[in-house]
């Protein structure tokens, strides 16, 4: 009787373990067959009704079934884990084919990376960097460069007035004043910065833009100097085989006064596409400091000498890298950003 009864518990349990598909399956069996009041549990507390000389078999009997359960049960629960692990494995699987997403990094405007290779030039040949406020008087940007009232450059340079003589600078040469006003000589400064005019906005003009101003003040400086040390800024931002012209020009505020072209670093001055057949490429305006504008800032024309340049930053930036529109140096789209 009993061992029939065994016999089924047995078949059962090894039945319902083979069968099982979760986890919680096989621990049913093992409550329902092997816990407290489980099954066989049960048949053992039935073992004190058995006949003595019947006991050592039943309880052998008993026991081999406990232990081909628990066998069963730990070949269930490991084949449960390997179904696990295989399906999370197969859930979690990456696609080591698909294409990354990149970051995006930001990085410097190509106004600033020009500027940056300007300032380094002159770095290296003993300038200091200045800096001068874009708001101004009237004095600084027009009167002190010898650009009077009545003068025509005044009417030409169209300026944004705030009120009165105060105005936003329509040129960093006004940085040259409070250079020589601080009267620490030698001066051998640039002055990168924003400057302001009411142009209407189209591919070569902007109500705002940059330029770079540089000017040298010291005993015995000469147009040779000028030439020397323009030449070779044009040499290491260019290139080495890159040639200067000096056109004569003018400015109220330096005498005699030239501007400056670069050979062509395109077709190297045979005449292209890029300098419109001329060879040259204008790149900045120059000239001894006027004797009247070192007076006026307190310096003795006499005694002292000097020569300044100015350079718009955008016009380098936009030659450097060959962009044709000014436009898109202000307009921030990070798809034409990114490439520089
Ligand atoms: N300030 C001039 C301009 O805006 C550029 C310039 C020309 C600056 C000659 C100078 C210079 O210092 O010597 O057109």
């Amino acid at each position: 009787m009993m061992q029939q009864e065994l016999e089924r518990i047995r078949q059962e349990a090894l039945e319902r373990l083979k069968e099982a598909q979760v986890p919680e399956a096989v621990e049913k069996v093992r409550v329902e067959v092997l816990g407290k009041r489980g099954t066989l549990t049960d048949i053992l507390k039935g073992m004190k009704d058995v006949a003595a000389e019947e006991r050592p078999k039943v309880g052998q009997m008993v026991n081999d079934a406990r232990t081909a359960i628990e066998e069963a049960i730990k070949v269930a629960q490991a084949k449960m884990e390997e179904k696990i692990l295989t399906e999370r494995l197969a859930r979690e699987q990456i696609d080591v084919t698909l294409p990354g997403k990149t970051l995006p990094l930001g990085h410097l405007h190509p106004n600033t990376v020009a500027l940056k290779e300007l300032e380094d030039i002159f770095i290296g040949m003993g300038y200091e960097v200045m800096e001068g406020p874009e708001i101004e008087k009237d004095y600084y940007n027009f009167e002190a460069l010898n650009i009077p009232a009545d003068h025509p450059a005044k009417d030409e340079q169209d300026t944004f007035y705030i009120n009165g003589d105060i105005l936003l600078r329509t040129q960093t040469s006004s940085t040259q004043i409070h250079a020589m006003e601080a009267g620490r000589m030698p001066i051998r400064m640039i002055a990168p910065g924003r400057v302001y005019r009411s142009d209407a906005v189209d591919a070569t003009h902007s109500p705002t833009f940059h330029q770079v101003e540089g000017l040298v003040v010291d005993e015995g400086i000469t147009f040779a100097d000028l030439k020397g040390t323009l030449e070779e800024f044009s040499k290491a931002l260019f290139g080495e085989e890159t040639r200067v012209r000096f056109r004569p020009h003018h400015f109220p505020f330096t005498e005699p006064s030239a501007e400056m072209d670069v050979s062509c670093f395109k077709c190297g001055g045979k005449g292209c596409g890029f300098c419109k057949g001329e060879g040259w490429i204008e790149i900045l305006g120059c000239g001894m400091v006027h004797p009247h504008v070192l007076e006026m800032s307190g310096i003795d024309p006499k005694k002292y000498t000097g020569f300044a340049f100015g350079v718009g930053l955008e016009r380098i930036a936009l030659l450097k890298y060959g962009i044709d529109d000014m436009r898109l140096l202000y307009e921030n789209d990070t798809r034409f950003l990114e490439q520089f």
